[in-house]
């Protein structure tokens, strides 16, 4: 099938990448020339595992194709993706314009009937206003297009994201068009093999799903790091107490990890999003505020153990910091927990040593040259002349750590657990002072 795609960016990429990967045309068309460029020379300009060989593989075998020029590609298409960006405007609430000035590109170009599809996460409603937008470039050529608009979320998550779209565990197809659906149930006929995964709704209930099903996700977290913020003041260990609540199945042993806060580019903008959205229709979301509330909290947690530790005096401290993306298998930093935590400490007079396998030119871009940020390539090169460790991404290269070697190196042995990675006993037993995350001996 000849697909188009708006949007180069995570959801858009892997997407094209995985549908190419099923035998479809896939073109896929950016505004961003360099960006392009890359693409054309095969460059993946993010870091997803498994994605660039995806990509490299389908553009040699002509599957996949990159393009600015938006006209034939619309001309040309069965089923056209909107994946463009929907960044937060500064009311909080999503920001539509790319995604409508794609929708009236389309109805400037198209010729036959085509699908079109929001992979995007946008705000109830959206599919109408799209439709609205190629209906009015339409009537403005004169021209009688039939078309369709479907609200197609997509669930995958970084560091799994092709994995997530090769095997979704379901595809939401927000329409009460049977053309629509007939074209997208054959479209995705090979991702919904051994078990039907299709689920059909009307547009506004697919696209409330996206924001329901990120916002339980976050309110599992931040309802974890209130019980840790408990425990830690009862004297009991939040690690035990996840396991013992975990193995209930109605609650289950999944995103129930306390920690350092969520970060990343969709939890929180679609928690504030859906806040917004409901404050729109005159109804304040209780558990929602709650939910950003304690998240924002906790993404200071560590530092308030490292102050406290300190007894508030940080300057002329350095602090050796392990991790820097907000979750480990890539190199995004989009709100990540450590810009929180390392913030904090420059303003507090401390200097910060980091290292990430993956992220660290993404520091160097968001945070620029300073001399309180050094950013090391070696995990343990972060500790030379450092006072303690605090680890803040669960990487797997962080989990069995040299605890003697961390010892000599630092010069207050302590480890500042931001993903309670560690047994406490042992890491006491080395010689290191120990703080986790609701583990009933940090207070
Ligand atoms: C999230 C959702 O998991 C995806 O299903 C969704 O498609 C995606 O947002 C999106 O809307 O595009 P992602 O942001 O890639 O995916 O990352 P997650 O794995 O969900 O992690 C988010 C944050 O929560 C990370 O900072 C992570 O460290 C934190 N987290 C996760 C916890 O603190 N505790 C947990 O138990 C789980």
């Amino acid at each position: 099938m000849k697909v188009t795609l708006f949007g180069t960016g995570y959801v858009g990429l892997v997407t094209g990448a995985c549908l190419a990967e099923m035998g479809n045309e896939v073109t896929c068309v950016d505004v961003d020339m360099d960006k392009l460029a890359r693409l054309k020379r095969g460059e993946v300009p993010l870091y997803e595992p498994g994605l660039e060989p995806l990509v490299r593989r389908n553009q040699a075998n002509g599957n996949l194709g990159f393009t600015i020029n938006a006209a034939p590609a619309v001309a040309s298409a069965m089923v056209i993706f909107i994946a463009v960006g929907t960044p937060p405007s500064e009311d909080g609430s999503a920001d539509l314009s790319h995604v409508l000035a794609v929708a009236r590109t389309i109805g400037q170009h198209i010729r036959q009937y085509v699908v079109v599809v929001n992979k995007s996460t946008v705000p109830v409603g959206t599919a109408e206003q799209v439709r609205a937008a190629i209906s009015e470039q339409l009537a403005a050529r004169g021209a009688v297009v039939p078309f369709d608009v479907v609200s197609n979320p997509e669930f995958l998550k970084e560091g799994e994201a092709v994995e997530d779209c090769l095997r979704p565990e379901r595809i939401i197809l927000g329409s009460e068009s049977a053309r629509a659906l007939a074209v997208l149930r054959t479209l995705y006929a090979p991702f919904n093999r051994n078990h039907e995964r299709i689920l059909v709704m009307d547009a506004r209930s697919a696209e409330l799903t996206k924001y329901a099903a990120n916002a339980m996700l976050a309110s599992k977290i931040s309802f974890m790091n209130e019980m840790a913020n408990i425990a830690e003041r009862l004297g009991a260990d939040i690690e035990q107490v996840r396991r013992g609540i975990g193995s209930d199945p109605r609650i289950g042993h999944h995103f129930i990890y306390a920690g350092a806060g969520y970060g990343g580019s969709c939890f929180p903008k679609d928690v504030q999003a859906l806040r917004r959205m409901a404050r729109g229709r005159a109804y304040e979301p209780l558990v929602l505020g709650a939910v950003e509330a304690v998240n924002h909290a906790q993404k200071l947690k560590l530092y308030d153990l490292i102050r406290r530790h300190f007894a508030g005096q940080l300057k002329g401290r350095t602090v050796a910091l392990w991790g820097l993306a907000f979750k480990p298998d890539t190199d995004d930093m989009r709100e990540a927990p450590s810009l929180y935590l390392m913030r904090a400490l420059w303003d507090a007079g401390a200097t910060v040593r980091a290292h990430d396998p993956q992220a660290g030119d993404e520091a160097r871009r968001i945070c620029g040259e300073r001399a309180d940020l050094v950013i090391c390539d070696h995990p343990y090169q972060v500790l030379e002349g450092a006072d303690v460790l605090a680890v803040i991404t669960e990487w797997k290269l962080f989990r069995s750590p040299d605890l003697a070697r961390i010892r000599d190196a630092l010069r207050e042995p302590a480890i500042f657990d931001g993903r309670n990675l560690y047994d406490p006993e042992a890491v006491e037993h080395a010689g290191i002072a120990y703080y986790g995350i609701g583990r009933g001996r940090s207070l």
